[in-house]
C-alpha cells in the first residue's frame, strides 16, 4: 500500500495549476457564476502511470472486472456469469450502419438483458453514426441549465448528436423512458456528486420526461428553474411516484472551516468525514455517486495546509493520498449506512475533459471540435483517480457498480459546450471555455442509457 502511495505521490506534483484568486467576495461570486459551475480542470494528464493501472486492476477482479461488480447486484448468477462472450458481428467503426438490419439484429440479441451484461463490457466500444432522434429534442427540455444548453446558446453544428454508443461485444437495447419510469415507479433515485453528476441528472430527468406525452406532472419540488446554486434539488414524476434527486457534494467528503490559533478562518477539507447533507439519502433505492474534477483544484493538487483529519491539518499531503483517504471514508460510510438489499449503489467514473493549448483557466479550448476522436492512439491513459477508485471499491463490502465511462467520454472532444456555455450576448473573445461538461442533449444521455441497461440487468430488483 505504501509503495502504491509513493508511486502516486510524485505524480501528484505535476498537477498544480493555480487559480486566479479573487480578493473580494463580490468578485469571487462573479467568478463563481461565470466559471466555477463550469469547468473544473484538465483531466487525464499524460503523465499518468499506466503501468500501475494494470497492476492494480488485475488484482481487482481477474478476468472481467466489470462483470464481477455487476454480478453482485444480479441474483441469477450461474446463467449470468458463465455466458461466453458474444462474437462481434458489427463493423464497429465510425461509419454508417444499415439501420433496418441493425434494428432487426438488435431485437434478436436482446432476448435477455442479463445475457448482454454478462457477455460483454458495455463500456468498451465505440461511437457509431446513428440518425435516430436524441432522447429529447434539443431545446425541448426546460430543466437543462443554460450552461449545458448548447442549442439555446446557438451552437450551429449538430453532428455530435448523431452518434450512438456501441459496445464491441454486444447490442444494447435502446433507452425506453416509459419502461424505465415504470421500472422505477415508487422509487427514489439520487445523484450525489459534482457538476458533472448534475449534468447526468439533468440528462436523465429530460430523457424520462421526453418519453411522456403530458409533462405537466414532472416538476422540481420547490419549483426551481435553475439547478446550480442549491445543495439539493428533487424532481418528481408524479404519475410514477418517482423522485430523481441531486445532492451537491463535489468531494463527497466535507468541506470545512478551521479557526487557527491566530483567529483566522481557513478552509480545509475533512478527509475523515462524509459530507453532511440536508436530506438523508442512504435509504434511496438507487444512488449514483461521483467525484473527480475537484481533486485537480489548485488547493487539493498542491495539498498544502488543506487536508484535515481529526484535529490534524497536513502541512503537505499529495492529492492522490488525500483522494484515497477520502474515498475510503466514503466507502466506510457506504458500508455502514447503506443496506444493499434495499439500495443499489453506482459510482460514475471520471468524465474526460478536452482542453487544448492550456488548462481550463489558462486559455484551454475545444472550440470548433465537431468530430470525435476515432483513433485510440489519441486517447489518454486510464486516469489515476479511476485506478484508486477501482481499488477502493474492490475492498468494499457493499457491491458498487462502476459506470466506467472514462474511455467512452475520452473519444468525445466534440461534445463539450466550449463557448456555447453562454448566450451570444455575453460571449467574449478569449472567454473561458467549458471543455469539461457536456452539451445536453449529448454525451450524458448515453451514460443514462447504460444506467438503464444496468438496471434492466438487475431487473429482479426493479420489476
Ligand atoms: C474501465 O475501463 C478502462 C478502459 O477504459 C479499463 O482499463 C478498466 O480496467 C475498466 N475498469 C473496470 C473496473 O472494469
Ligand atoms: C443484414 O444481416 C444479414 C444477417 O443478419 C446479413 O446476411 C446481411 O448481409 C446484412 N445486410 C447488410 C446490408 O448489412
Ligand atoms: C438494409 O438491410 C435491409 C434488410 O436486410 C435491406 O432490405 C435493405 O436493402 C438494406 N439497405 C441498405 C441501404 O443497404
Ligand atoms: C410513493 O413512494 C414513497 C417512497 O418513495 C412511498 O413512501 C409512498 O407511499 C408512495 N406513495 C404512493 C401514493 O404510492
Ligand atoms: C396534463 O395533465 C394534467 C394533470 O394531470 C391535466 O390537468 C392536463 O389537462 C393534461 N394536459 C393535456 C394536454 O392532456
Ligand atoms: C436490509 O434490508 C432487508 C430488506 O428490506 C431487511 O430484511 C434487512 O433486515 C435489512 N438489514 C439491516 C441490517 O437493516
Ligand atoms: C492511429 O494514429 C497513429 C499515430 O498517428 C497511426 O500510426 C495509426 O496508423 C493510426 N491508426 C489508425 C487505425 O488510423
Amino acid at each position: 500500500m505504501d509503495s502504491f502511495k509513493n508511486l502516486f505521490f510524485d505524480f501528484s506534483r505535476n498537477f498544480g495549476q493555480s487559480l486566479p484568486k479573487s480578493r473580494t467576495k463580490g468578485l469571487f461570486t462573479l467568478f463563481l457564476t461565470l466559471v466555477l459551475a463550469i469547468i473544473f480542470f484538465s483531466p487525464l494528464s499524460n503523465k499518468s502511470p499506466a503501468v500501475t493501472s494494470k497492476n492494480l486492476v488485475s488484482h481487482l477482479h481477474p478476468g472481467s472486472n466489470y462483470i464481477s461488480s455487476l454480478s453482485s447486484i444480479v441474483p441469477s448468477e450461474p446463467h449470468f456469469i458463465s455466458q461466453p462472450p458474444r462474437t462481434c458481428t458489427d463493423a464497429v467503426t465510425f461509419s454508417a450502419v444499415n439501420k433496418s438490419n441493425e434494428t432487426s439484429r438488435m431485437h434478436e440479441s436482446v432476448a435477455t438483458h442479463e445475457n448482454i451484461i454478462s457477455s460483454c463490457d458495455i463500456f468498451d466500444g465505440n461511437w457509431i453514426l446513428d440518425d435516430s432522434e436524441p432522447l429529447y429534442r434539443p431545446g425541448s427540455c426546460p430543466f437543462i441549465d443554460d450552461a449545458f444548453n448548447c442549442f439555446k446558446n446557438g451552437r450551429p453544428d449538430s453532428d455530435y448528436l448523431r452518434l450512438r454508443w456501441k459496445p464491441h461485444g454486444c447490442e444494447i437495447p435502446r433507452f425506453d423512458g416509459l419502461k424505465m419510469l415504470k421500472m422505477l415507479s415508487g422509487k427514489r433515485l439520487v445523484f450525489v456528486g459534482d457538476s458533472l453528476n448534475r449534468n447526468m441528472w439533468e440528462s436523465l430527468v429530460c430523457a424520462l420526461r421526453g418519453s411522456l406525452g403530458n409533462t405537466s406532472n414532472v416538476y422540481e419540488v420547490s419549483g426551481r428553474r435553475e439547478f446550480r446554486t442549491e445543495g439539493f434539488y428533487s424532481f418528481k414524476f408524479q404519475d410514477f411516484n418517482l423522485s430523481v434527486d441531486f445532492i451537491k457534494s463535489p468531494f463527497l467528503v466535507q468541506e470545512w472551516k478551521l479557526t487557527t490559533k491566530a483567529g483566522m478562518r481557513r478552509e480545509t477539507l475533512r478527509l475523515d468525514m462524509i459530507q453532511a447533507s440536508s436530506t438523508k439519502y442512504h435509504d434511496a433505492d438507487i444512488i449514483i455517486f461521483n467525484t473527480g474534477h475537484w481533486w485537480t483544484h489548485h488547493k487539493t493538487s498542491k495539498g498544502n495546509n488543506y487536508f484535515q483529519e481529526g484535529n490534524r491539518v497536513y502541512n503537505t499531503l499529495g492529492v492522490t493520498d488525500a483522494f484515497t483517504k477520502a474515498l475510503k471514508t466514503w466507502a466506510r460510510w457506504v458500508d455502514s449506512n447503506i443496506n444493499s438489499s434495499q439500495t443499489t449503489v453506482f459510482f460514475r467514473g471520471y468524465s474526460a475533459s478536452h482542453f487544448k493549448g492550456g488548462q481550463w483557466n489558462s486559455g484551454g479550448s475545444c472550440e470548433g471540435e465537431t468530430v470525435p476522436i476515432t483513433n485510440d492512439t489519441y486517447l489518454s491513459p486510464h486516469p489515476w483517480m479511476m485506478t484508486i477508485l477501482e481499488s477502493v471499491i474492490s475492498e468494499m463490502k457493499t457491491p458498487v457498480f462502476l459506470l466506467n465511462i472514462t474511455k467512452m467520454t475520452d473519444y468525445r472532444k466534440d461534445g463539450h459546450p466550449s463557448i456555447f456555455s453562454q448566450p451570444e450576448t455575453i460571449r467574449r473573445p478569449g472567454m473561458i471555455q467549458d471543455c469539461s461538461h457536456w452539451c445536453l442533449p449529448g454525451i450524458p444521455d448515453s451514460w443514462n442509457e447504460l444506467l438503464y441497461v444496468s438496471l434492466l440487468a438487475s431487473r429482479n430488483k426493479f420489476s
